[in-house]
């Protein structure tokens, strides 16, 4: 456990919260969640609490004054539970293990709070994301106010803390640097097991099965989403997933896996917290039909265009409109999109017909959570007009600018559903190219070609 990581991150937390005031922060980790009679769901810690204490168990609170010190509050050593449940760290040894100032049993927080929140400026906790905590501070306030005759004051202002984590989690440290690239080779790799693997007659949660036993061989905790494994047609349904009472929901479907197809699988893993976020579409029988081909092709080179636009200087939405860019001009010169209804590709652009073909966004910052914490706009700057992607003219903020640090996936995509005005040999192609790119002072890197992309190169793969 690197606890100078995790007590850097916390000592710049509290210098943030002293420039904005001072006050005391507190964060709880996520919940357990009951699935059904005595099952829970699989824990999963809360993101930024971990990213502030390395620590994954149920049951536990964070405490930062702006001042700088730290406490814990979690669960205490319980033999009974431990022989049922599993190992518990416990106050006693919790603070020298995770090198936090001071711990204390969970048991006491509604007593530790009302005394650390006496005489402080400001209590800063998230104001989304935990169900009630709003009110269980105002509780811890009201018990504070309840004082004041003993000359004790209460905070009077309460803040977001998420404004503060968000933005730090933004930008990866070396320590995080190392986990994600980690995370993208595995996740590349149940790529290229499930392309090896694939071939006509089976099924999606088949090579679900491939991705998965890939995950967890390789030390990975498990999908950082629910894997996306479309057959076909399916990979025009943007989120498919099963969704049958046999097979459960959330996860692979049970479509066969046809020759002449292609099969789209968008999966990545989550690896010591975080998530990394990979698409790639392949021919079942490991050769490209020549349509499939061309809008394979078209796919990638419009996120070639956004990849050399992830790099410092550039804005974050600048990679979506070069990748809008060459996607319309691919759809007005195959005829998928009609030059004589629509005109050329600045009014494609403009009056976002590409929509029909590409609804969805070019990419999305990635770290602890698969669509990870942090501010999209430049706050900093004034508004500006500018496409809101739908078709209209909006004043709003700009995007903000890249800067080394940063980690985001580079996803465009086409589906084409059947229509009267397409011609067939298009209807229910669905592709998507999803990398994860971490921008560098040069450009950026991506983390996840680890899988094939060129698709000479997924062919000779899959001949294998
Ligand atoms: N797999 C979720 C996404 O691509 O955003
Ligand atoms: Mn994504
Ligand atoms: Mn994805």
């Amino acid at each position: 456990m690197p606890t100078d990581v995790y007590a850097s991150r916390r000592a710049r937390v509290c210098a943030a919260l002293r420039a904005a005031g001072g006050g005391l922060a507190l964060l709880p980790t996520a919940p357990e969640r009951p699935r059904n009679a005595d099952s829970e769901h699989p824990f999963r810690h809360d993101s930024a609490f971990f990213y502030l204490t390395g620590f994954a168990e149920p049951g536990a609170w964070l405490l930062l004054d702006a001042a700088g010190s730290s406490l814990l509050l979690c669960r205490p050593k319980d033999t009974e539970r431990e022989i049922w449940d599993g190992y518990r760290l416990g106050p006693d040894t919790a603070a020298a293990t995770l090198g936090i100032d001071e711990a204390l049993p969970v048991a006491l927080l509604d007593e530790v709070l009302p005394e650390r929140l006496a005489n402080q400026p400001a209590v800063w906790f998230p104001f989304g994301g935990h169900d009630g905590l709003a009110a269980q501070v105002n509780g811890w306030l009201a018990a504070v106010r309840s004082r004041s005759r003993s000359g004790i004051e209460a905070p009077a202002q309460q803040r977001d803390l998420a404004v503060v984590l968000d933005e730090m989690r933004l930008f990866k440290d070396a320590h995080e640097v190392a986990l994600m690239r980690r995370a993208g080779e595995i996740g590349a790799a149940a790529h290229v097991r499930a392309m090896r693997a694939c071939r006509p007659g089976l099924r999606e949660y088949e090579l679900e099965a491939e991705l998965l036993h890939e995950f967890r061989r390789s030390g990975a905790s498990g999908p950082a989403y629910n894997s996306i494994v479309a057959a076909g047609r399916n990979a025009c349904i943007l989120h498919y997933q099963a969704g049958s009472a046999e097979l459960g929901l959330g996860g692979a479907g049970d479509a066969e896996l046809e020759a002449g197809e292609l099969c789209l699988i968008d999966a990545g893993c989550e690896y010591g917290g975080y998530a990394s976020d990979i698409t790639r579409t392949f021919p079942v029988n490991g050769r490209y039909t020549p349509a499939q081909r061309t809008l394979y092709e078209l796919v990638l080179t419009a996120q070639e265009a956004a990849i050399s636009l992830t790099r410092p200087g550039a804005r974050k939405l600048d990679s979506h409109w070069a990748a809008i860019r060459v996607l319309s001009e691919g759809l007005l010169e195959l005829g998928l999109l009609d030059r004589n209804t629509l005109g050329g590709v600045d009014d494609v652009v403009a009056n976002a017909a590409y929509r029909r073909f590409y609804m969805h966004g070019t990419g999305h910052w990635l770290g602890l959570d698969v669509h990870d914490a942090g501010e999209y706009s430049a706050l900093d700057e004034a508004p500006v007009e500018q496409a809101d992607g739908m078709g209209q003219r909006v004043v709003k903020k700009p995007s903000r600018l890249l800067q080394p640090g940063m980690v985001l996936t580079i996803e465009p995509g086409l589906y084409v559903r059947p229509a009267p005005d397409v011609d067939e040999r298009w209807w229910h192609i669905g592709i998507r190219i999803e990398d994860d790119a971490l921008v560098t002072p040069e450009g950026c890197e991506l983390l996840s070609r680890g899988a094939p992309v060129r698709p000479d190169d997924i062919e000779a793969l899959m001949r294998k």
